[in-house]
């Protein structure tokens, strides 16, 4: 059964480590993800963002697929069903269709409009048990073919919207999502520890995983992060994995174009990332 992420959150904020949300985009991925975390032991999320939920035929088709696994695959581990980067009328709609778990990203906003459309989503999620991620100083990068540039949030603002009694947030940290580029300056430590300062208790969420060095995950995690966002990492060992396989010949080879051979090194692929995140998180063990 999916369960919403508030427990799991506050465990790994207590515990001193992050639990690792990753974004899914098809059933290869999600069935890669889901045995990792059980093999694992770990607690995860599973992100959709609206784009990827409208690939995989609407979100009533993921809710449906996901439970299936669950049941099928026997998982015993916590798993959140977590919409990623959601608008308002995006939140309404997970919600209706069985997610556990939503962000609504209000980011873009003025902040009083980030506050009020909150403010109604959390009271939406606190009635029916689902756990809710708010945004504040926009995550930069490329997503769903938006471009951002990253920005650090305002630590006054990040405590108005933790107030409004979200399970977690979002705040930016100078995190991007996508690879990072050359020139990138790295995470702003000091926004993290005045954002952290403010809002106290809340678990905190760095996206933008992807290509983040290991030391800065770990402090990151030190200072409070306690779920971390991947996506583009998976979506790259997969495209790795699969090209090689074709590139050696592969697919040509006896019954080798058959999808379930043709897609199976992508798949060992996003375990293995999954696997290697999962570690660096500090999740494993910790179902
Ligand atoms: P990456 O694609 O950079 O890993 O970011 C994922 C993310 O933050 C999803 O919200």
């Amino acid at each position: 059964m999916l369960v919403s992420a508030k427990e799991m959150l506050n465990k790994a904020r207590d515990g001193k480590y992050a639990v690792g949300q990753f974004n899914i985009n098809n059933l290869e991925w999600t069935k890669s993800v889901l045995l990792t975390a059980q093999e694992l032991q770990s607690p995860v999320i599973l992100g959709v963002s609206e784009g990827a939920g409208k690939y995989m035929c609407g979100y009533k088709t993921v809710v449906g697929m996901v439970n299936g696994m669950l049941e099928e695959l026997k998982i015993t581990v916590p798993v959140a069903l977590h919409l990623d980067h959601g608008s308002y009328e995006g939140a309404m709609k997970c919600i209706e269709a069985g997610f556990s778990s939503v962000m609504f990203d209000g980011s873009h906003y003025p902040i009083a409009e980030n506050i009020e459309k909150t403010t109604e989503l959390v009271k939406i999620c606190n009635d029916k048990g689902l756990s809710i991620e708010a945004e504040v100083g926009s995550i930069g990068g490329e997503e769903d073919g938006v471009v951002g540039m990253g920005e650090c949030a305002d630590p006054n603002e990040c405590k108005q919207i933790a107030d409004l009694g979200v399970t977690m947030l979002a705040a930016g940290i100078g995190n991007i999502h996508g690879k990072y580029p050359e020139n990138w300056a790295g995470l702003s430590f000091d926004t993290l520890a005045a954002v952290k300062e403010k809002v106290g208790d809340m678990p905190l969420v760095l996206h933008g995983g992807t290509g983040i060095p290991e030391e800065m995950i770990k402090k990151a995690i030190s200072l409070g992060v306690a779920k971390i966002n991947v996506n583009t990492e998976c979506q790259l060992s997969f495209a790795d994995a699969t090209r090689k396989y074709i590139e050696a010949g592969k697919d040509l080879e006896g019954k080798g174009f058959d999808p379930r051979k043709l897609l199976a090194p992508g798949a060992e692929a996003i375990k293995a990332t999954v696997k290697e995140k999962m570690e660096l998180f500090g999740s494993v063990g910790k179902a």
